[in-house]
């Protein structure tokens, strides 16, 4: 009797701890955002995790400035406010940033204002190397023990909290019409050059040798992975390891990876919710 006592007395301050914990992060989020200045200049590159988000944004930052790469960290230059919120943070910093900001994002379509005027990156790959990709993250930043399985389940079966499918469909379906540019990872990887040229008409900036040679040099895998510390994250328990956040960089992953079964899933979901809001 005192046993099961004593396991429910357990779980309901677990459950208090959780609500507690999700009541702060929304009150942070809602501090920051109060303070926050939108512009309509500014520039958003939106996508699902491990999409080529870092990627996008140094290629912008080089098409949009001189390309000073002296930063300590891409967030300094091009910062993630949702993630500044979750910190603590204030909107200060970026409120001081001048014009034109370039920001990253994760949020989901429904968190921008509808009238929101800015220009939209948004960047996409293929789910299953998305998989590969977020799998490999969530282990080496926040659970040791995860396994591919569970990973899969959590974010691209699993409707109920962040899900690949609903994230992408509500981008792409962008129902408030929205400026935005989509860009795919395979396209960066296929032609990159006739992407960054896209992707600076996008940003009403006419492209030329310099800014070219300047935007390869920096956005080069080999420049990123061997710069590591300027782009990823760094390990709660091991502050000093950059080695994993630039990672591999290639297409097809996935299909290695997967099971047949697990491949057969996602491309079911991939035709029934998704490939008619895919871009032509
Ligand atoms: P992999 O884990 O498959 O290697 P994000 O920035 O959205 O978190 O995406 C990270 C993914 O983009 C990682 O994929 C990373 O290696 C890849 N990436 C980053 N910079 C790249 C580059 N310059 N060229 C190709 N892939 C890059």
């Amino acid at each position: 009797m005192q046993r099961r006592i004593l396991v429910f007395l357990i779980q309901k301050i677990i459950n208090l701890r959780k609500n507690l914990n999700v009541a702060l992060k929304s009150l942070r989020r809602h501090l920051y955002f109060m303070d926050f200045e939108n512009r309509d200049d500014d520039i958003y590159i939106v996508s699902f995790p491990k999409s080529g988000t870092t990627w996008l944004q140094v290629i912008a930052y080089n098409i949009l400035t001189d390309g000073n790469m002296n930063f300590k960290h891409i967030y300094d230059v091009s910062p993630w406010p949702s993630n500044q919120a979750l910190l603590g943070k204030t909107a200060e910093e970026v409120n001081q940033l001048p014009s034109p900001r370039i920001f990253k994002s994760h949020d989901e379509y429904g968190r921008f204002d509808e009238s929101m005027k800015s220009k939209v990156i948004y960047v996409y790959r293929d789910v299953k190397d998305v998989a590969v990709s977020f799998y490999h993250h969530n282990k080496n930043y926040s659970d040791p023990k995860l396994t591919f399985d569970k990973n899969l389940d959590l974010y691209f079966f699993d409707d109920s909290g962040l899900n690949w499918f609903t994230f992408n469909k509500k981008w792409l379906e962008n129902k408030h019409k929205f400026t935005i540019l989509y860009v795919s990872y395979e396209s960066l990887k296929n032609d990159f050059e006739n992407t960054v040229y896209k992707i600076a008409e996008f940003l009403a900036i006419r492209m030329n040798d310099e800014i070219m040679d300047r935007v390869k040099r920096h956005a080069s895998f080999e420049y990123m992975k061997a710069n590591e510390q300027k782009f990823g994250e760094v390990k709660p328990e091991n502050p000093l390891v950059y080695n994993e956040f630039i990672r591999k960089g290639e297409i097809g992953e996935g299909k290695k990876y997967l099971s047949e079964e697990q491949q057969k899933k996602l491309n079911h979901l991939f035709n029934t919710k998704i490939a008619p809001y895919m871009p032509k």
